[in-house]
């Protein structure tokens, strides 16, 4: 990401000369009070807004017109947007992708703790509009929705954990986790329990961005050594990327 600007329209500019560099692989949460940006810097990202200068650049391809199709197909979008379409659970994981087999199903409702709610749903049993799935479930229906995406290298998740109880919360952040293992993956959160799993922040101070530290030392094996090296550089000059390489 290279002296990001962006302003919603007729807004003043909320991103401004926005550089950061994030590695395949890494696990970076996106903080800041609310307003600064995390979910329009996410849109960004996806392409879905177009940016007033600067660039992003997924994997060496700049997120424009161009590309930002091609390369959404290698996101996935984790929010609470999520839409229930009438169903089972399990259909509602694979929606309409074909060649998602039931055992990819099955491992991906593990994943997401959402096992147990499948198996006591009946079938078709639910409706539109999530009826039959709380905040949390749908948020672990998203995950479950990325986790049969192979191709889905880079996680974009808004809020995950917002608004639910701490247990939710947790089972949560450990399917995303166990879902960003080998993946990257950007999160915008308020809470300090995803913050301390993540391997950085990024602060969003509306306009600006800062150095942030890493506040916990991964479980599981780091993807990259650890460096001394700032990898978020506000305003400063190299070029820079997300990159969604070979994590695994
Ligand atoms: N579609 C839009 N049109 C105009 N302004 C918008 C639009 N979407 C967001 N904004 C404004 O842009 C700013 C950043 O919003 P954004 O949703 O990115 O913040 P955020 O950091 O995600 O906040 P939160 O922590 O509350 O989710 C806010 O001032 C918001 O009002
Ligand atoms: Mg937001």
């Amino acid at each position: 990401m290279d002296q990001l600007r962006f302003r919603h329209a007729g807004e003043p500019l909320l991103l401004d000369s926005l550089t950061l560099r994030i590695r395949a692989g890494e696990r970076v949460a996106l903080v800041g009070p609310s307003g600064a940006g995390k979910s329009t810097l996410l849109a960004l990202i996806a392409g879905l807004l177009p940016a007033a200068g600067g660039e992003i650049r997924v994997d060496g391809l700049p997120v424009d017109e161009v590309h930002a199709r091609r390369l959404r197909a290698r996101m996935a979008w984790i929010g609470q947007g999520s839409h229930v379409f009438a169903g089972t659970v399990q259909r509602n994981v694979a929606l309409d992708r074909s060649g998602v087999r039931r055992e990819e199903v099955r491992d991906a409702l593990a994943l997401a703790a959402l096992d147990g709610v499948a198996q006591a749903l009946p079938e078709g049993s639910l409706g539109e509009r999530g009826i039959g799935l709380s905040g949390g479930e749908l948020m672990r229906l998203a995950l479950a929705r990325a986790a049969v995406q192979p191709d889905a290298r880079l996680l974009l998740v808004d809020e995950p954990t917002a608004h639910l109880d701490p247990r939710t919360a947790e089972a949560v952040i450990e399917g995303l986790l166990r879902l960003a293992r080998d993946r990257t993956l950007i999160v915008a959160t308020h809470d300090p329990a995803l913050i301390a799993r993540m391997d950085r922040t990024i602060a969003l101070n509306a306009r600006d961005a800062t150095i942030g530290t890493a506040t916990d030392t991964p479980t599981d094996t780091p993807t990259d050594p650890p460096t001394k090296t700032p990898i978020v550089t506000p305003m400063a000059p190299p070029h820079a990327s997300i990159a969604l390489g070979s994590a695994a």
